[in-house]
Order: C-alpha cells, then structure tokens, then sequence
C-alpha cells in the first residue's frame, strides 16, 4: 500500500485543535482512497521555545526535509514570545529552506456560507510569492535607540523568483480559467514593481490562450470587493499577497474558511499546508475554532500528493457539511462537531 510520511507541527493555541481535526479527517480519507498517511507530530511551538530557546531545534530543517510534505497549525503567542521572534523562528524559515515560492490559496464560498458581499458566486485563486520580495529579511537597524535612529528593509526581487512565480500563475490559469490578474503597484514603486511588470508581459507572450490583466494593488484591493466574480488567478508579491489573502479570506465569510499550500514545484523539498488563520489565543481553550481552514488545506496536501480522489472526497466532505449549515457560523458548533460532521460524510 502506498505510504506518506507527514510532519505535523500544530504549534501553538487553535493551531492544536484543527490540525488534530484535520488529521482524523485526513486518515479517514487515506483509509477510503487505500493509501496510508504516516505522521510523526513535531511540538515546536512558543512553549518549545519557552522550554528551549529556540522555536524548532538547530537540525529541524533538516528533519524536516525527509517527510513527504508537513501540516502545520499555527504560529504565535505574542503576549509570551514576540511573533517577530516565533515566526522567524519555525514558519518563514521553513517556507525559505524549501523552496516554497508559490503560496496558493483558493477564495470562494462554501455551501451554506453567506460572506459578507452580495456577490457569491466567485472563486479565486492568489497566488502569492513566498520566499522573496518584501519578506526577505534583507535590512538592519543603526544608531539604536537614538535620535538619529535608521531602520532599513529592503524588498528583494530576482529575475528569478518574479519569473517562477508569474509562470506558477499562467500554468494555473491555463488550467483553470484562462485569466491572470498580475497585482503590483508600478505607478509608485518604478524599480521592483515594473520588473515586475516586464516580466508579466515577457511570459504573457508565451501565453496567448492566457487573458492577462494588470492591477495596481489598491485597485484590486477594491475589485476583489466589489467585483469579485470577474477575477480567476491573481498573482502578487508576499506583502501585497499576504494582505490580499486576509481580505480574500474575509469575503469567503472568514478566516475559518481560508486554505493555504506551500508549494515547491520542483518537488525537491516538502511543500507545507497550513490555514491562513494564525493560532488565535483569545479562542484558544474554548473549543469553537474552525477547523474547515486546516481540513481544506489537508485537501491541498492530499492533492499535491497525487491523491486527488481523496482530496475530492474531503472536499465534497466539508461542503455537505456545510450545506447543512454546520461551521457556517462563528460559534454556532464546536471544533469537534464540525469534524464529526465531516468525518460522517466522508463515511
Ligand atoms: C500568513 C501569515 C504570516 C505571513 C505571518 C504569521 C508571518 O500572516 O501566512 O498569511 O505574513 O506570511
Ligand atoms: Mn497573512
């Protein structure tokens, strides 16, 4: 029988209670599709760094590296570790280290889920630069603490990585679609963002089939509201992707809702799949996070496994559920019904 082996990394607060949900949901799925999901559960958190120092021990990459792909929760605990400390320390290392430029997360209303917007009959896919541009980590700070103090960050954008994740873009248009919404903000940013912009126009010519459109990142910030039915794949750096997927989230009806996947497509180091929400310390102990998030993102690892059955299955899943009004409302059910309810329609 074909085996996977999975690193889960539930982190901290609610990240522990929708992986674990997201765990049941995704063994019973494996059992279902007749392969088998091996996990080996990694406590690396902000208690493994109040007991150690350190967010993830000095060889967890390296740990990490010979799992299939790793499922992970949520990271922070402000109020006990700075979240600039604890992320830098587990989660953006991790996507760095492998690779993980395409960031992919799916927008759209589940059945039985009334967003906020009239309009609900969209679905989008942002997919976010991962490893570069405004997150990467390039700056410093001198003079501290003085008058004259001078805090630098500067975005980074290669030929490279602008190229691989606009290409990543087309490939999912084309298999989607057929439309690409490239977002920058090369009115005001003349030096990255109009690379950027030459590299879109460069590949678009190797996608005629592909439609291609170009937004100002304030621009699509008002168009994923108000006309979030006319976008299909929508590409941007981390920065302008990270808020756009908050926002992407919020018109889904919720960070309960949002998936995400960590792509390396070269397929030479695992990919991560983790929701977008973060681990919500003020809910953490009352039982009432939503596990949706986690489990459509168990969907996205099942299906970049190549067991795209099984991520069909757990899709279907969580619509019948929610189509039953189950975890279509914040608080209404608890973690554990909303993942038995899954868990029974999987059978
Ligand atoms: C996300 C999160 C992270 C990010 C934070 C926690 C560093 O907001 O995955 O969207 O900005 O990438
Ligand atoms: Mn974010």
């Amino acid at each position: 029988m074909k085996s996977y082996k999975i690193a889960l990394i539930p982190g901290d607060g609610i990240g522990v209670a929708v992986t674990e949900a997201a765990w049941d949901v995704l063994g019973r799925a494996a059992h279902g599709g007749g392969f088998k999901l091996e996990g080996t559960s990694f406590p690396w958190s902000c208690d493994f760094y109040e007991k150690t120092g350190a967010m993830m021990p000095a060889d967890g990459i390296e740990t990490l590296r010979g799992f299939d792909a790793i499922l992970l929760g949520a990271v922070g605990w402000p109020k006990r570790v700075p979240d600039s400390v604890s992320l830098h320390g587990l989660l953006l290392p991790i996507r760095k280290a492998f690779v993980q430029y395409a960031n992919i997360r799916p927008h759209r209303l589940l059945p039985g889920v009334e967003g906020p917007l009239r309009a609900s009959a969209f679905d989008i896919l942002c997919i976010r630069e991962n490893t570069e541009g405004e997150y990467a980590g390039a700056g410093g700070r001198v003079h501290n603490g003085t008058a004259d103090e001078v805090a630098v960050e500067t975005s980074i954008f290669t030929r490279k990585g602008v190229e691989r994740i606009l290409r990543f873009g087309f490939e999912q248009a084309r298999k989607r679609r057929g439309k690409l919404a490239s977002v920058t903000k090369s009115n005001a940013q003349k030096y990255s963002m109009v690379f950027w912009d030459e590299i879109t126009a460069k590949l678009a010519a190797e996608y005629p089939d592909v439609e291609v459109s170009n937004y100002h990142i304030d621009a699509m910030a008002a168009r994923m509201v108000m006309a979030p039915e006319s976008l299909d794949v929508v590409v941007a750096s981390n920065l302008f992707g990270d808020i756009l997927t908050d926002l992407g989230a919020a018109i889904q009806g919720g960070l309960g809702y949002a998936a995400s996947a960590n792509i390396n497509p070269e397929r030479n180091a695992p990919s991560m799949f983790e929701p977008v929400h973060g681990s919500a310390p003020d809910i953490a102990h009352l039982g009432i996070a939503n596990p949706i998030a986690a489990i459509w993102s168990g969907a996205m690892m099942l299906d970049h496994l190549g067991e795209a059955g099984a991520a069909k299955a757990v899709m279907a899943a969580i619509e019948s559920a929610t189509a039953r009004g189950i975890g279509t409302e914040p608080g209404k059910h608890k973690t554990n019904e909303i993942t038995a309810s899954i868990l029974a329609a999987l059978g």
